[in-house]
This record gives C-alpha cells, sequence and structure tokens, in this order.
C-alpha cells in the first residue's frame, strides 16, 4: 500500500491570519469570519474533501513588537480582529461527522484545570474529533495583558509546560473510571464516587487537588499537536504530540533531516517514533497550466501587504523589523519569542541566507510555508515527493486567500492524489485519532508519557490498577 497522506486545512478565526494583505483579494472571504455560516460552509468544505482535520491557531495578544505599537497590526489586520477559536466548533461538529477540530490553545495563559474541561466538553460534543495544538506562546503582549508582568521566559515555558501536561493527563486519563457513570435510577446514583478521583497534584508550577469535573470523553485526550521547533521545543513535542507541524525547512533535505530529528527524539523519549505525525505546511497554488499557476502566484502575491507582514514575522521572532533595511540580512538573534520562525531565515537552520525584503516576501504567503504552483498534477508529485523523500505524513494546508486555496485544492488536487492511492477516499474511523492513526486507535497508546502519569495514592485507596 502507498504511504498515506494526511490533510489539515490551517486557519484562524481572523480576517487573512497567515497571508497578511489578503483579506483584499477580490475572492478573500475572510471578512466573513464573524459569521457562523463562513465556518459552516468551511467544514463542508473539508470534510467533502475528506481532510482530517480543520487546524485553528490562536494567540491571546496583538502583534506590537513591530515599532512597539498596535498601528501596522491594526492597520494591515495582522492576526486582529481576532476572535475566540472554540466557539463555532460546535456547529461545525453539527454539519459534519468525520472531520476533525485543531484548535490552540495556550499552555502558559490558560488553567490546566479549565482547559481539560474545555477539551473534555468539545470532545464529548463532537463525538471524538477534538485535537489540542499545544502552545507556549510567543507574544509579550499575551503576558501584560493576561496579568503578567513580564512574559516568561522561553524554556521556562516549555518546563511548565511539561508540568502542564501531567495536570491534565491526570484529569484526562485518571480522574474518571470507564464504569464511573452508573446513571443508576433504582438507588439513585448517578456515578459512583469511588471511582471518581480527586488527582492531588502537587508541583513546581501548579497544585491542583479536585477530580476532573467531565466524565470520560470518547477520546479522553484530545488528540495532541504541537509544532515546536527550538532544541526545547522539539523535546517536548517529541514527547508529547501525536501531529508536529513545521514550517522550517526550505526544501526536501532540511524536511527529511527535520523529520528524522523528531523521530530520534520520540525514541529517546521512549515512544514509537511511527507515532508521531509531522505535517509540514505547503501553500497550493493551482492551475489548468503551469503558466497559469504561476500568473495566479504572482497576482496572490500582489495582495500580501509588505508592512502587515513584517508586523507578523516581527511578532512572531521577537525581533522589530522597523528597525532593518529590507536588504539587510536577518540575524539568528536569541529572543524570547518563537525560535523557529526566526531560525527558518537564518544560516541556523538553512544554508542560505535571507535578506529581510526575502523573508517578508516568503512569510507574507502562508507564513513561510512551502508554495508548490503548478498544474494538478505537479502539486501531487511534490506533495508525494516530500511524503516519500521528505518523510512527511501529511501537510497542513495554509491559505492565501479563503476559502480558495481549500477549494482548488479540493476540486483539483485531491482526486489525482485519491487516484494514485495516496489519499483516503472514505474516512477510516469516526474519531480523529482513528483516522489519522487507523481504526482501533482511539485512545493514546500505552507507552505515550500520559499513561505513566499517577495519582498519589490512587492504587491504594481504590485497588485500582490504573
Ligand atoms: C504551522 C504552525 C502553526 C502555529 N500556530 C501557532 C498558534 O496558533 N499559536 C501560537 O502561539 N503559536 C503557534 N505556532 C508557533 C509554535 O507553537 C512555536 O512557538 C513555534 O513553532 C516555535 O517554537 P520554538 O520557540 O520552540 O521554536 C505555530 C507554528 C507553526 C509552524
Amino acid at each position: 500500500m502507498k504511504k498515506q497522506i494526511r490533510l489539515n486545512g490551517f486557519t484562524q478565526n481572523s480576517v487573512a491570519p497567515h497571508s497578511p494583505g489578503l483579506w483584499r483579494h477580490p475572492q478573500d472571504q475572510g471578512q466573513r469570519h464573524g459569521d457562523l455560516d463562513y465556518w459552516v460552509d468551511l467544514a463542508k468544505l473539508l470534510e467533502h474533501g475528506k481532510f482530517d482535520a480543520l487546524f485553528l491557531a490562536d494567540v491571546h495578544g496583538i502583534y506590537d513588537v513591530y515599532g512597539g505599537s498596535h498601528k501596522a497590526p491594526v492597520e494591515h489586520a495582522v492576526q486582529v480582529p481576532l476572535h475566540n477559536p472554540l466557539l463555532q466548533i460546535s456547529a461545525m461538529a453539527a454539519v459534519t461527522k468525520h472531520l476533525g477540530f485543531a484548535p490552540t490553545y495556550s499552555a502558559t495563559y490558560t488553567q490546566p484545570y479549565k482547559l481539560a474541561r474545555d477539551f473534555s466538553t468539545l470532545d464529548h460534543l463532537t463525538k471524538g474529533r477534538v485535537a489540542w495544538n499545544i502552545v507556549t506562546s510567543y507574544l509579550r503582549s499575551e503576558a501584560i495583558n493576561l496579568g503578567l508582568e513580564e512574559q516568561m521566559e522561553h524554556d521556562k515555558r516549555y518546563e511548565r509546560a511539561d508540568e502542564y501536561m501531567e495536570v491534565v493527563y491526570k484529569l484526562w486519563e485518571q480522574s474518571w473510571e470507564d464504569d464511573a457513570v452508573i446513571a443508576d435510577v433504582e438507588t439513585g446514583v448517578y456515578a459512583d464516587s469511588s471511582k471518581v478521583h480527586p488527582i492531588d497534584h502537587e508541583g513546581e508550577f501548579f497544585n491542583v487537588p479536585g477530580v476532573h469535573l467531565v466524565e470520560p470523553s470518547p477520546q479522553r485526550t484530545p488528540v495532541l499537536f504541537q509544532a515546536g521547533a527550538s532544541t526545547r521545543g522539539r523535546n517536548f513535542a517529541a514527547k508529547h504530540a501525536e501531529a508536529i507541524f513545521t514550517t522550517l525547512a526550505n526544501d526536501i533535505s532540511e524536511l527529511k533531516a527535520f523529520v528524522t530529528d523528531i523521530r530520534e527524539r520520540a525514541k529517546k523519549a521512549g515512544r514509537n517514533p511511527g507515532d508521531i505525525k509531522v505535517f509540514p505546511g505547503i501553500v497550493p497554488v493551482v492551475g489548468a497550466t503551469e503558466e497559469e499557476a504561476k500568473l495566479k502566484y504572482e497576482e496572490l502575491t500582489s495582495h500580501v501587504s509588505y508592512e502587515g507582514t513584517l508586523a507578523l514575522l516581527s511578532g512572531h521572532t521577537g525581533v522589530d523589523f522597523s528597525q532593518y533595511d529590507p536588504d539587510q540580512y536577518v540575524e539568528n538573534l536569541d529572543t524570547n519569542a518563537s525560535h523557529g520562525f526566526l531560525q527558518k531565515y537564518t544560516v541556523a537552520s538553512t544554508n542560505r541566507l535571507w535578506t529581510v525584503r526575502e523573508a517578508v516576501l516568503h512569510h507574507g504567503l502562508g507564513i513561510g510555508a512551502t508554495k508548490i504552483i503548478g498544474t494538478p498534477e505537479q502539486i501531487a508529485d511534490e506533495l508525494e515527493l516530500m511524503a516519500n523523500e521528505g518523510d512527511a505524513d501529511g501537510f497542513n494546508i495554509i491559505q492565501a486567500a479563503s476559502p480558495g486555496t481549500f477549494e482548488d485544492f479540493i476540486e483539483h488536487v485531491i482526486p489525482i492524489l485519491q487516484e494514485r492511492g495516496s489519499f483516503r477516499k472514505e474516512y477510516e474511523g469516526t474519531t480523529l485519532r482513528e483516522n489519522l492513526f487507523g481504526k482501533g486507535h482511539k485512545f493514546l497508546p500505552d507507552y505515550h508519557p500520559a499513561k505513566n502519569v499517577s495519582i498519589p495514592g490512587l492504587r491504594e485507596r481504590s485497588g485500582v490498577s490504573i
């Protein structure tokens, strides 16, 4: 059997989240993101294309690194206005049966007890189709508007997130036994309290004594997505993630090196390296002919906002690019924002040097994802190459114009991948984890760290073997 490609559609509850300025494109509909119909239509479209999931990015603050001001992000709609990523999911779940939903939630700015409840609720409402994109967050504006005096240091955020995961694993995997809910009308007992356990978590960063508020959901732990790229971020991802997103690689050999590195780290963390799906980001630009695709690419690029992208890149990297000459090379500075986004444009992770202007032109269409421009056959060829030679498990489709990027891909490229046997014609299972990993894989595998956390004294208290 040919290697099976997995696909996520990537967006955010904002106007033109990953391609600043594209809201001005005549076919772009991102301005409708506050309208529930926009989301319902998007979900139907992606399920029609047999996508695994709709992946929803999110941040909690404004991109004010550029020039130290909210001016550029506000004027160019750089991830502002930005609406909540969770609230439209129930409506999308109601009009679909298989599509997964992967909202981003920050482990730095949401309490684990609250996050565990939100995701368990969504996993119930979607019948097991939810993933959590775990982020540690990179914007200083998030910290200071959410009550901190300063942003936590980069590696410390990951260290804290490691303990955060321990807390949510205890809540999701251990607090409620499978048969705790008995709903016994005769005795009037809804759930057996001896089978619902306080987690008694006491750690360096969190003290969470109580029981989980939600009974076990179809997947218990949502599918875990992550996109760490720094050394600390990769170790975190290799330990916890089931799917990893990257825009780091500039060619197939860099992609292969990234995937190999992640799989080796996963092995060191005691996991099966094949149990992490790696999804590079791509922006497909489809034309009936190569010439048509190139023209379309030029036309899309002409709508990219240069200043808006500078503001986006400044927020991603923590470097204020208003201080830079466009022809100056991007330097690999040690910032407190995302390391991966900066390394992509420096010799730290690639053989080429990027000027600020080149980085902006690349980042402005799909936050630096690989652009694949050509006929449907050429795009399918390239994806198969990235899957077979770069060892990608699937792709995160990032939009230039919404929903046109998804529509073109689904109408023209998906049928070719299906015909070649590289992509599903029918969904494999009913939950997101089953669709990603195969029927029967409803829960995390036994050697995942979530299965190794333990509630102090639980065994002695109840005699249960978990
Ligand atoms: C495709 C993709 C999507 C991402 N989405 C988000 C997001 O929605 N919110 C967020 O705070 N960070 C997001 N990130 C950033 C990562 O979580 C992380 O900060 C980044 O990859 C760098 O991590 P590093 O500092 O370990 O290098 C995303 C990264 C990638 C590659």
